[in-house]
Parts: structure tokens; sequence; C-alpha cells
């Protein structure tokens, strides 16, 4: 779509949306998830996007999951829906009262891994005769946050049960690591023994009397591997809505899939070998390349370049020998490597359709890092 419109209409650096993309993608998640019978909980952290949350509902997403409590706040206020899981500790006194404020008007569940995360939600919803309903946080391999399976898990559901307030819902685990892994076979894998370590955990509490209801993955290179297991009940992607230059490693995602680009202006041609684009690490982030890809993004137009160093507001692209590149002026479309931190430094989105802007989008969680 070299020549659509809104490829000379937009100032640059801005992010463009194809509606039509965005919609498949969505689509297609969601029809995994029933056909998988999984609930499906996409993540809000991707877009932060309310016109996408409604998109994503429509698609029958029963709910989002949030990593802060300004996400939270972002969807309350627009009134989109009442069911979201805080997939991150809530620590600190004004979280919690910002958590007991959500509370009155929304359906929050959140994760927790320790009693010190714990025994003070309990005590602040206790106090208010309120309850408040959690899941644990498993670590089945990235090394983040959470309990370790198995026994570990079962402890800390004891404690959980005891605590005035507090309902425990059931399990969640985020198996990012699986989406690092070096070859497709070795994701699955990761995948796998990461969906089995949590639906195992999940049993041994139902073994001790203890319910859960909530058995819960989310990942979006892991997606199809990770719920191939049983026992599950619900997967959060979130990257799936656009997916980026990471999504390529495992080759069922191409250029063409994604949803998201960044639309730059070459600025500079200093040289034969290299053009300078107006998206530097303010736009594109440092986020890295995959393993096995080079460069801070996938450049469509010029599949054979290679955007080898950012400054803040510059991009500089390397060009092979021989290859006729971009003048001054010229428009570019960019894959970032990892599009939800992005999308968190635009104020807008331009949705597109058949090369025209059909509408602008707030991004209305930007910068609720809180
Ligand atoms: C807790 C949690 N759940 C789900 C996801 C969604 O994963 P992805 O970004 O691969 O779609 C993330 C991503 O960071 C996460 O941290």
């Amino acid at each position: 779509m070299n020549g659509a419109p809104y490829r000379k209409e937009l100032d640059t650096p801005c992010l463009v949306v194809d509606l039509d993309r965005l919609e498949q993608n969505i689509a297609e998640m969601a029809e995994y998830a029933r056909s998988r019978g999984l609930a499906l909980r996409p993540h809000f952290k991707t877009h932060k996007t309310i016109e996408i949350a409604q998109l994503q509902r429509q698609y029958g997403a029963i709910g989002f999951t949030c990593a802060k409590l300004g996400e939270v706040e972002a969807l309350v206020e627009a009134g989109v829906l009442d069911d979201i899981l805080v997939a991150y500790q809530v620590v600190g006194e004004q979280k919690i009262a910002r958590l007991l404020r959500l509370l009155e008007r929304a359906r929050i569940t959140v994760a927790v891994d320790s009693v010190a995360v714990a025994e003070p939600l309990s005590r602040a919803v206790a106090a208010l005769g309120k309850r408040l309903d959690v899941v644990i946080e498993v670590d089945t391999g990235l090394r983040r946050a959470g309990v370790q399976p198995g026994e570990p898990v079962l402890r800390l559901a004891h404690e959980l049960v005891q605590m005035p307030g507090l309902r425990l819902r059931g399990l969640m685990t985020h198996e990012g690591h699986a989406g690092r892994a070096p070859t497709t076979e070795e994701m699955e894998q990761l995948a796998r023994a990461a969906g089995e370590a949590l639906v195992s955990s999940a049993a041994l509490l139902r073994r001790h009397g203890v319910s859960v209801d909530i058995v819960s993955v989310g990942s979006t290179p892991a997606a199809f591997a990770t719920t191939r297991v049983e026992g599950l009940t619900e997967m959060r992607p979130g990257t799936y809505v656009f997916y980026d230059a990471a999504a390529f490693r495992f080759g069922r995602i191409g250029p063409e899939r994604v949803a998201l680009r960044v639309l730059t202006t070459v600025i500079s041609r200093p040289s034969p070998d290299r053009a300078v684009i107006d998206a530097g690490s303010k736009t594109l982030t440092s986020d890295p390349p995959p393993p096995g890809r080079t460069g801070y993004g996938y450049v469509v137009d010029y599949p054979m370049a290679t955007i080898a160093r950012l400054s803040e507001e510059h991009g500089v692209v390397e060009l092979p020998p021989g290859v006729d590149g971009p003048v001054v002026g010229e428009r570019l479309e960019i894959i970032p490597n990892h599009v939800c931190p992005v999308v968190n430094l635009q104020d807008e989105l331009f949705a597109i359709r058949n090369g025209e802007v059909v509408a602008t989008w707030r991004v209305a969680a930007r910068g609720r890092v809180r």
C-alpha cells in the first residue's frame, strides 16, 4: 500500500493500525479460545485503547488482564467492563486505597505470590467488610514473580484461605520464557511444561480440599502450545492484537499479519548506505531484536535494510550495497521489535481501512504505569 493516502497525509512519526488485520487477529484468537473451551482475557497493556478493548469484547473476551491499577482505572472510567484480573502484585498503601475504590465499581481479581503481599490486602478489605478475589501467581519458568509450582503453591493457598476478606479463585502464570526459546520445538516444550505445572498445582490444591476455578495462562508466542494442555480454564494473550517483529520467530506470523506499524519519514540520506528516519528510541524504544533478527525494527518497505542505531529522535537505517534506497521525504513503515512499549509512548493510534484514516483513537492508558 505504498501509495495509500494515509502515508502522505499523516504527520510522523505516528502509529497506524490496519483495521482488517486487527480484526483478523482478534477474531482468530477468539475463535481459537472458543474451540478449546477457554475463556479469553486479553492483556490490556498492549494497546491501552478503549476502542480496541471494545472490539475484543465484541469478539467474546470475558474481561481483561491489566498489570497496573492505572490501566484498570482507564477501563473503569470508560465503563467498558466489570471483570478484570490484575496480574500483578498490589503493594503499598496508596495502591491498596486505589484498589478499594476500584472494587466499588468493577469486579477485580488480583494476583498474589506471598503472605507479605496478601496480608495487607486482607486487612484492608476485611476492615471495610469487603471481599477480594485473588489468584496465586505461579512461576512456571520465567523466573520473575510467582511461587514455585506444587507444594509452595499449596502452602500459600493454605495461608490465603485463612485470611479474612480474601477469596482464593485459582492460579495464574505468564509463560513468557517459552517465547524466548531458540526453536519452535523448545518453545512448545517449555509452554507445555508451564501449562502442565499449573494444572498439576491446581490438582494438588483440589486434592487438599481447596477449590480452584481459575487456571490461567498467558503469552502470545506460546498461546497455541500452552493451551493444548487439558485442565486450563483461561488464556491471556496481549500482543496478538497487533503482533510485532518478535512474533516472526516461530514462523506462524509474517509482516503481512502485523496490524500496527510506525509510520516514519526519511529525513537524511548522508551516504548511499545510510538513511536516517524520524523515529528514534523515543518512538521505537530500545527493545532489542528477538534472537535471529537484527536491528530495532523491521522496515516493511525495505526488508533488506537494518535499523542499526537509534538516538532519541533519529533512527539510522543501513542499506546493503546496490539498494536504491529511499529519498528524503519518503515515508517508511516499521514493525517494532516489541509493540507494547511503543504504544505506551504515543497519544493516539490512527485506524486505517483501505488506505484511508477512518478513526483516531486515544491511547487512554498511555503512561499509566502506576
Ligand atoms: C502476566 C501476563 N499475562 C499475559 C501477558 C501477555 O503476553 P504477551 O505479551 O506475550 O501477549 C503478559 C505479557 O507480558 C503478562 O505479563
